[in-house]
């Protein structure tokens, strides 16, 4: 296992629509483990494969006292509800934002040893999974902002755990 370089937030691979994964090889399971290892070492609650540079559909989020969970190829099947609520990324560093996000979301996709899965989250889960998909799609929670006014840097070195 190795711990990956997060790209900068100008990386045009985060601005990118990430390609599918054909197969889980070795290689792609060995990225899978990698990518577990660099957000808990980042301290976020989910990593999409952008982040660490490689334009392939594949996310992992864990949440506090959850178990892991490794997507590819998600694909977000239903959405209900709207929330207001703070979000803020690892890839963009020192600031969060306010946006509107689903209260239940359900995603279909391959695990880790490529079976077919469903989940279904609400609340942060929810939030992960809307988020760890848009970055698959080159998508930033900045993009959903209001407005600029709604983006505020965090100016106390606050624990926060970042998606
Ligand atoms: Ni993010």
């Amino acid at each position: 296992m190795a711990i990956l370089p997060m790209v900068d937030y100008n990386n045009p691979v985060l601005r990118q629509k990430a390609k599918r994964v054909s197969s889980i090889d070795g290689a792609i399971a060995q990225l899978i483990d990698d990518m577990v290892e660099t957000m808990r070492e980042v301290g976020g609650v989910g990593l999409a494969a952008p982040q660490v540079g490689v334009p392939l559909r594949i996310a992992v989020i864990e949440l506090p006292d959850e178990e892991i969970i490794v997507l590819v190829n998600p694909k977000i099947v239903k959405r209900s509800g709207e929330r207001q609520i703070e979000e803020g990324c690892l890839s963009i560093p020192g600031y969060r934002g306010e946006i509107q996000r689903s209260e239940k979301v359900t995603v279909k996709g391959l695990d880790r040893f490529g079976r077919e899965i469903r989940i279904k989250g609400e609340g942060l889960l929810a939030q992960a999974l809307e988020h760890e998909l848009d970055h698959l799609d080159g998508t930033l929670y900045i993009d959903h902002l209001e407005s600029i006014d709604k983006l505020t840097p965090v100016t106390v070195d606050v624990e926060t755990r970042e998606i």
